[in-house]
């Protein structure tokens, strides 16, 4: 096996320091337009947005956008306000899912619906999805706002399918990878793509740098589905156990109920299906999801993908240094704590 295709560590997070440092000049801009159109006349708009974007956020989504167009040759400043732009799509849905999910923190921070209402999250959650299309508007691609357009109508699409289906145990893994691959996948897909179109790339590489973001998105999500059973709320800057208190069929919870079976099947009828849960329940299904290996077998999943993701980056030149930066981010999706 070369070095390419080998599963990646998760020993010890991987870091992404070469790539802040190469993006810093670009991210420092792009933070500086986030500040400046979250304002707004109608006060509680820039309160609560502070609150949020103030938080512990990794930027992860701006960052590829920026990482895209750099490593597509992009010698202009015009995927500033595509990366603006996404993140503001981004927070937005971290607003509105809040919300569904009845999470209690997010970012470190106590979750803006806690403090302000649902209905005034959700509001600002519109708010900065609309200045996401203004930013795209100004941006000036209409191939580029066509990507991002989409990407928003699949992430509501895919929100609204968990919704309705994430509650039954004996949902396929399948259909558990089209609902991350829409809700999640689609906005890191198209935050590389709308950066590589950007940079005026050839078809080939836009399509080679959607891969890889889409890749990423799944290895995110699934190592995301992981840490809710296995990472702490300081790490994680939001609550460990929301997917198992909601009895969301996450892979991690589907794996671990196929392989502890009949043993387990009344522990499992009870806490997810009927949610009636008790004090020790969620450590015992965490428990249950480590000893049964189903969150190895989640952990091995994201590594395939990120390995996947990793080789579509053979469209750039081994010494584009922008190239091995996008890979320590598919590194780092796969073992982060955080
Ligand atoms: C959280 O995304 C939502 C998921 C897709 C799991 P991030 O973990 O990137 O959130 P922030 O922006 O860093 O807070
Ligand atoms: C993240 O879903 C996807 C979106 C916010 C669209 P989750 O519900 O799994 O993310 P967290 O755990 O709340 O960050
Ligand atoms: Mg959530
Ligand atoms: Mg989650």
């Amino acid at each position: 096996m070369d070095a390419a295709s080998a599963a990646i560590s998760r020993e010890k997070p991987a870091s992404i320091d070469g790539l802040l440092e190469l993006a810093r000049p670009d991210m420092a801009k792009v933070d500086a337009l986030i500040r400046d159109r979250m304002q707004s006349p109608v006060s509680v708009i820039p309160a609560l947005a502070e609150h949020l974007i103030g938080g512990s956020a990794k930027r992860l989504r701006p960052l590829l956008t920026i990482a895209a167009a750099r490593v597509a040759g992009a010698q202009d400043d015009s995927c500033l306000k595509l990366a603006a732009a996404v993140e503001f799509i981004h927070t937005a849905t971290l607003l509105h899912d809040d919300v569904v999910d009845s999470s209690q923190l997010r970012r470190g921070k106590v979750a803006a619906h806690l403090i302000w209402g649902a209905p005034a999250s959700v509001l600002v959650g519109d708010f900065l999805f609309a200045r996401a299309f203004e930013l795209m508007v100004e941006a000036g691609s209409m191939q580029a706002l066509e990507i991002l357009a989409r990407a928003s109508r699949v992430i509501a699409e895919g929100e609204v399918l968990q919704l309705t289906r994430a509650h039954d145990l004996n949902l396929s893994q399948d259909l558990y990878l089209e609902i991350i691959t829409a809700k999640t996948a689609e906005l890191f897909a198209a935050a590389a793509e709308a950066g590589a179109v950007s940079a005026g790339a050839s078809p080939a590489r836009c399509k080679a740098l959607r891969r890889f973001g889409q890749d990423l998105g799944l290895a995110f999500q699934l190592v995301d589905d992981a840490l809710d059973y296995s990472g702490t709320s300081k790490s994680l800057g939001k609550n460990p156990g929301d997917d198992f208190r909601e009895g969301k069929a996450t892979l991690p919870l589907l794996l671990a109920i196929a392989r502890t079976g009949e043993a387990e099947a009344a522990f499992w009828q009870r806490t997810v299906d009927r949610l009636d849960q008790q004090d020790g329940d969620f450590e015992r299904a965490s428990g249950l999801i480590s000893s049964s290996g189903a969150d190895d077998a989640t952990l091995d999943l994201a590594s395939d993908y990120a390995v996947a993701a990793k080789s579509q980056l053979a469209e750039f030149a081994a010494n584009n240094s922008w190239r091995p930066a996008l890979e320590d981010l598919a590194d780092f999706a796969v073992s982060r704590r955080m």
